[in-house]
């Protein structure tokens, strides 16, 4: 999928592009599928809200879930990345949110490209952060927040916040983002599932909490071009990736066949099964 100049330049102003319904309902069946399986888990990949045992995220789904790599493998969402980098991308990072339905915590205001620089000495933001809606998002479940143009501003002081979630994050103070908004005032882009986002690592975003009987399961990959890998290995390898391969495409049918694909971490961590005594 080749991007319009239009949408390059919709991105350069915006710092987010929105495809509403890109991907079918059988195919997100697929991934939708999967997910109870892989959050049933009990692996360090898996983070938990602090409230219960609710997942809230799961890291690297496509080193170890057949579909989930070949989701990360897709032409729909990857050839639009290596056009605006110009070059090869490899995956920095892939989670599935669960923002559950009732329990899903809040993600506070804040950059990605704030962590990757301060964690892992990531040299530019030549990252790029998809957002794939496995569930639909709607203004009740938390859809995400973004205050437009806010890329443009580049690194934003950040404060780690270890305490408000179960998920430590470089979170930006509330009269900053008073004042982004101000200026560029916040969107949320709603649709069914199948809807992609593609949003700038220097994109101010956010998302409330999950008061709806809705679960809001979106898939977020981080796709970093190639030559600007990490050069620190601070967090878990499950979290910040350190196999700089560039991504090699599947057919656009990859969700629908069974293209074979590598699991190279698909008995790791796993619980060892209980013999019957
Ligand atoms: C994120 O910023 O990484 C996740 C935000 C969300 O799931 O709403
Ligand atoms: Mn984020």
């Amino acid at each position: 999928m080749k991007l319009t100049q239009s949408q390059l330049e919709t991105f350069d102003r915006d710092g987010y592009l929105f495809f509403p319904s890109l991907f079918r309902p059988e195919e997100i069946k697929v991934l939708l599928d999967e997910v109870p399986a892989l959050y049933a888990q009990r692996r360090p990949e898996n983070v938990r809200e602090k409230t219960g045992d609710v997942v809230r995220t799961n890291f690297a789904a496509h080193l170890y879930s057949a579909s989930f790599a070949r989701l990360a493998r897709h032409p729909r969402m990857v050839e639009p990345v290596t056009q605006v980098f110009g070059e090869d991308v490899y995956m920095h990072q892939f989670k599935i949110n669960g923002k559950q339905a009732f329990d899903g915590d809040v993600w506070q205001w804040h950059q990605d490209y704030g962590t990757w620089s301060n964690d892992d000495h990531m040299p530019e933001a030549r990252a790029m952060n998809v957002a794939i809606f496995l569930d639909e998002v709607n203004e009740f479940n938390g859809p995400l927040m973004f205050i437009p143009g806010s890329h443009k501003l580049g690194v934003l002081e950040a404060r780690h916040d270890t305490s408000t979630t179960s998920y430590p994050l470089w979170t930006i103070n509330n009269e900053v983002i008073g004042k982004l908004v101000a200026r560029g005032g916040i969107v949320a882009p709603k649709g069914p599932a199948g809807s992609m986002i593609l949003f700038h690592g220097c994109l101010v975003h956010a998302s409330s909490s999950n008061l709806s009987p809705w679960n809001r399961v979106s898939v977020y990959l981080s796709l970093c071009a190639v030559s600007n890998h990490i050069r620190r290995f601070k967090r878990p390898d499950y979290i910040a990736h350190r196999d700089f391969t560039p991504i090699q495409c599947l057919p656009d049918d990859c969700l629908l066949k069974e293209y074979e694909v590598s699991l190279p971490w698909k008995d790791r961590f796993v619980e060892p099964v209980r013999q019957a005594s």
